[in-house]
């Protein structure tokens, strides 16, 4: 794995933060409107000459306090531009609105998050978009998949759930040589641990609910976008009226100063738990991507800077009822969805029988884990009292 890069923690702590969006604070300006009001004729036409840049123009397209956030994002992710949501899954479905129409086809990697394929088995199926679904791991056979009216590939790297971690440079090449749009779920690694923009990804989409932010405590999304597509996907965000609150952006960026540190800790306190995890006779395996064993690890390697505070392991057997005893009676691991707030959660996997290349048996039983910033000594206890349970329950 590369190291990371030091320079990548300056940009946290400066991105946004020029002076016509701060004035003399160190931090930007939270501008609420909806209303913007002009001096004059003239001053109303020659903002809507330039709305599509950082104008104030009408709320919904932005103030001051977006743009600053709009700023960072694109100097993070090497972007030309960059549109914020009121989710990240507003940011993925718009993403794939954005570059495919009726008799399309779309690639779609088998990995991606559950919310993400909802969104092809229902409304792409029903507006006439042709979806299949590939093996995260096997470009041989992704290439085999691409037909006339292929359009889009959708990659997720680590994937939920299963962290495959994919060979995105060569997925990218094989876009290329057919001339088709890359769209990228980048929320596991933020583009502090993996930039695909700079790869030739098109559109790096992360959820900004997620470590972004750090706190559990707003709904968010972004999407990055290359030269090529900023222009398709800021036109239909747009015409859509997606917008999200200045509030959110503003904790957004607030949460974006101190996420360098956020997830190293994550990351270490990740590992350690994981090499512990590897060791109980409870857990048939651990799927983090730093670990040899896990499928696409390789390209972990080679890409990524560092990791965070999420990853699974795997139980053999399937018994629900000793899952919940084990689950139920965490003191730390709360039981939810979403992660990259600080606190550490854990969740039981649903939603992989829908999955056409799933690695597990079925037999097996998949956990998520997310660590967040307790003491380890503390989780370590939990997840061994876990086990316990677990075993009195089997
Ligand atoms: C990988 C991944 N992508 C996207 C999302 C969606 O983000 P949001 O909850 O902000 O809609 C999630 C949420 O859990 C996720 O895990």
């Amino acid at each position: 794995m590369k190291n990371r890069d030091p320079r990548k923690d300056t940009l946290l702590i400066n991105a946004g933060r020029s002076k016509e969006y701060t004035g003399r604070a160190v931090n930007p300006k939270i501008v609420r409107a909806s209303t913007i009001v002009f001096d004059s004729v003239a001053d109303m036409h020659e903002s809507g000459r330039r709305r599509l840049g950082p104008v104030e123009y009408y709320g919904r397209r932005g103030t001051s306090t977006t743009f600053a956030f709009q700023q960072a994002m694109c100097q993070l992710e090497e972007a030309a531009g960059c549109f914020v949501y009121p989710s990240g899954t507003s940011a993925l479905t718009t993403a794939l609105l954005a570059f495919l129409n009726q008799g399309d086809h779309l690639l779609m990697v088998d990995s991606a998050y559950e919310p993400t394929r909802d969104f092809c088995v229902g409304t792409l199926s029903e507006k006439g978009v042709e979806v299949s679904y590939y093996d995260p791991l096997d470009t041989n056979s992704l290439v085999k998949l691409i037909q006339s009216n292929t359009r889009v590939i959708f990659m997720e790297s680590p994937g939920s759930l299963t962290m495959e971690v994919q060979d995105v440079p060569k997925i990218v090449q094989i876009a290329a040589d057919h001339d088709l749009v890359t769209v990228i779920d980048n929320t596991f690694a933020t583009a502090y641990n993996f930039a695909p923009i700079p790869m030739g990804v098109d559109v790096s989409v992360q959820s900004g609910s997620k470590y972004l932010c750090g706190h559990s405590d707003i709904m968010l999304g972004v999407a990055c976008c290359s030269e090529k597509a900023w222009p398709r996907l800021q036109q239909i965000s747009l015409e859509l009226g997606l917008c999200a609150s200045v509030d959110d952006i503003y904790t957004a960026l607030r949460g974006l100063r101190t996420m360098g540190v956020r997830l190293r800790q994550h990351d270490e306190s990740a590992l350690h738990i994981a090499q512990w995890l590897s060791g109980c006779d409870e857990v048939d395996h651990v799927l983090h991507p730093a670990f040899a064993a896990c499928p696409g690890h390789e390209f972990y390697e080679r890409d990524f800077s560092g990791g965070n505070g999420l990853f699974s392991f795997v139980l053999n057997g399937r018994s629900s009822a000793a899952v919940a005893a084990m689950v139920d009676g965490y003191h730390h691991f709360k039981l939810g969805f979403s992660w990259g707030g600080y606190e550490s959660l854990a969740l039981p996997a649903a939603g992989l029988s829908n999955r056409k290349f799933n690695r597990l048996r079925e037999d097996q039983t998949l956990i998520r884990l997310h660590i967040g910033l307790e003491s380890i000594d503390d989780l370590i206890e939990d997840l061994s009292e876990g086990f316990k349970r677990l075993n009195a329950a089997r």
